[in-house]
């Protein structure tokens, strides 16, 4: 974990460098003041030698001066690493999450990887920025103090060092105790994030169900939670700090009877006991403020942590080496748009989706499935564009493993529109465009045209340049699907999958969506996932999907005569 994250601050490791430099420099100069202090006291006061004084003024005027302009550098340098190690570490992050699957999205709830990209990785560049060079900052502080005292008096110097193994042992159950408190505490902001995500996802439902209160007090448990665990975690380190600061607080104690004692047996002058008495802080701060770092650090490593298992993810669908992408003068070459189902099982998780499915489509086929909700349909489609891999069996597109095939030119060959339209929030324009980005308003349009997205575009206030809300506000489901179609259609792949695409849109444009279905599906391989039979007008086959097995299959003539699913779903339909 720790190689990764320095993989990122090594890009930074000579501005690092010169910031740790500084910050050396900075804490030996917290050195100079009690010790000229010390001088003053012994030569100027006690030995009467006035003329030093205003060198020894000066000197500590230019030290206090040096260390705060390098002072400021070197945070500034830290500032300005850490920024950018967060940058890239989300930039990179997030470049990751793309290449991730749907079997990881589907277990991922959104708050979590909200909480990954946002608090967590703050958390890695409050370390980089401050808790770092803290830590480099202290320890030498408490080192060089030990040094100078050393050289003053080693007597007084090791019974100041006394409060240390004392300090150290609760430092260390405090670090043993704190860890799973702050990992607590984030998950639980992850929980807290996830429900107002889904609560505002979804506040169309709460309100059409009139739940706000019930939602509200199911927040309520999750906040009251989040406070508990904050509560938890202060609990902890309010109960150290004290203590840490008690056994501090016997320094001066010591440095009054003990180095009182000295200096009367004739050890110490009176100004050492001043530079003793000035370097105290230099004692008691690092120890006080080991204990805030230490926490930091377990924050911080509970925060990495959750980046780096991201960062571990890899994803099960990946392409295998020598992938098949065929070009021709540079342009991706159409696949034929064969397709063939070969014994193909599947689950998403443990329970068998589907079972033993084959079929075979030959190019330029219309091929129409219908079935009950929950039977599988659109898994197939999913599986198709290998959102999934099958569980058993094999998929085969122009006689080739979908496994085999490069994903990108599988994927620009085999579109889909999902059955649960999502538009960005952008405008219609970009939405349809959001298939093929170098497309001209041409293209956009004709593709607008053939999905019927024209016969509504004038009603809009803004035509296509209209933006239209997160995942669709404003739009009727009709209009949204229609959009999703164009979308397709201006994306041209040679195999379309329709998944319950007309499902919202009245009859009357249904009939002439099908009829642009018709005409653009020349020459593509098509399948038409519908409940209305009415769908199938144009296909040239029709499967029958329930319970995840293929139980009928042919043309509408064919099947209409069988007794089975599809006759009843036609006579009800027509009501004969
Ligand atoms: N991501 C998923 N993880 C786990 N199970 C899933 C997932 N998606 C679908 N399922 C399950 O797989 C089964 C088939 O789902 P599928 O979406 O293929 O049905 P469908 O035939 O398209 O239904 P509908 O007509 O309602 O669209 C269902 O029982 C569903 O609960
Ligand atoms: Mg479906």
């Amino acid at each position: 974990m720790f190689k990764w994250i320095w993989s990122y601050i090594r890009r930074y490791r000579f501005w690092m460098a010169l910031a740790v430099m500084l910050t050396i420099t900075v804490s030996a100069l917290n050195m100079v003041n009690p010790s000229v202090t010390g001088r003053i006291v012994d030569r100027v006061i006690t030995g009467g030698e006035h003329n030093l004084l205003i060198k020894f003024v000066l000197i500590m005027i230019c030290c206090t001066f040096a260390k705060a302009v390098l002072r400021y550098l070197y945070q500034l340098i830290f500032e300005h690493c850490s920024q950018n190690v967060m940058r890239t570490m989300r930039q990179d992050l997030y470049a990751h999450i793309q290449t991730l699957d749907f079997s990881w999205f589907d277990k991922s709830p959104t708050g979590n990887v909200m909480t990954l990209l946002t608090s967590d990785l703050d958390m890695v560049r409050h370390f980089v920025a401050w808790s770092f060079y803290q830590i480099i900052e202290n320890s030498l502080i408490y080192i060089f103090s030990i040094a100078v005292s050393m050289q003053i008096n080693i007597k007084l110097t090791l019974a100041f060092m006394v409060v240390a193994p004392f300090v150290a042992f609760l430092i260390w159950k405090f670090k043993i105790q704190i860890r799973p408190s702050h990992l607590k505490v984030r998950d639980q902001f992850a929980v807290l994030n996830t429900r107002a995500g889904e609560n505002i996802a979804g506040n169309r439902v709460v309100k059409a169900f009139v739940r706000e209160e019930y939602e509200k007090d199911k927040f309520d448990v999750e906040n009251t939670a989040y406070m508990d665990r904050n509560i938890e975690n202060a609990d902890i380190r309010i109960k150290y700090t004290p203590a840490i600061e008690a056994i501090c607080g016997t320094l001066p104690v010591i440095l009054i009877l003990f180095g009182g004692y000295l200096v009367m047996n004739g050890e110490m002058t009176l100004g050492q006991i001043v530079t003793f008495n000035g370097l105290m802080w230099a004692f008691t701060q690092p120890i006080n403020m080991f204990g805030i770092l230490v926490d930091n650090m377990q924050r911080f490593s509970a925060c990495a942590q959750r980046l780096y298992e991201l960062h571990c993810t890899k994803p099960k669908i990946v392409n295998t080496p020598g992938a098949i992408s065929k070009t021709e003068n540079g342009m991706i070459k159409p696949i034929e748009g064969k397709i063939e189902f070969r014994n193909v099982s599947f689950a998403y998780d443990s329970a068998k989706v589907l079972d033993n499915v084959s079929f075979c489509i030959e190019p330029g086929m219309t091929v129409g499935i219908l079935g009950p909700t929950g039977s599988g349909k659109s898994t197939i489609a999913k599986l198709l564009c290998r959102y999934y891999d099958v569980t058993d069996g094999e998929i085969l597109v122009d006689g080739i493993d979908v496994r085999k095939y490069d994903l990108q030119y599988l994927r620009r060959n085999i579109g889909i529109t999902m059955q649960d339209v999502f538009l960005f929030s952008d405008s219609v324009i970009e939405n349809i465009r959001f298939a093929n980005p170098e497309a001209g308003f041409d293209e956009v349009e004709r593709a607008a045209k053939l999905a019927r997205v024209k016969d509504f575009i004038a009603d809009l206030t803004e035509g296509y340049d209209t933006v239209v809300g997160e995942r669709g506000v404003g739009l009727s489901g009709g209009q949204k699907q229609r959009i999703a179609l164009a979308r397709l259609f201006l994306a041209n792949p040679k195999v379309m999958i329709l998944d319950d695409t007309t499902s919202a849109v009245d009859t009357e444009t249904e009939e002439r969506i099908r009829k642009s279905i018709k005409e653009q599906s020349k020459g593509h391989t098509s399948f038409i996932i519908s409940h209305r039979i009415s769908s199938f007008e144009n296909a040239d086959i029709i499967l029958v999907i329930e319970n995840g097995e293929i139980t009928q299959s042919g043309t509408h003539e064919e099947l209409i005569k069988q007794d089975g699913y599809y006759s009843h779903v036609y006579k009800n339909q027509n009501e004969l």
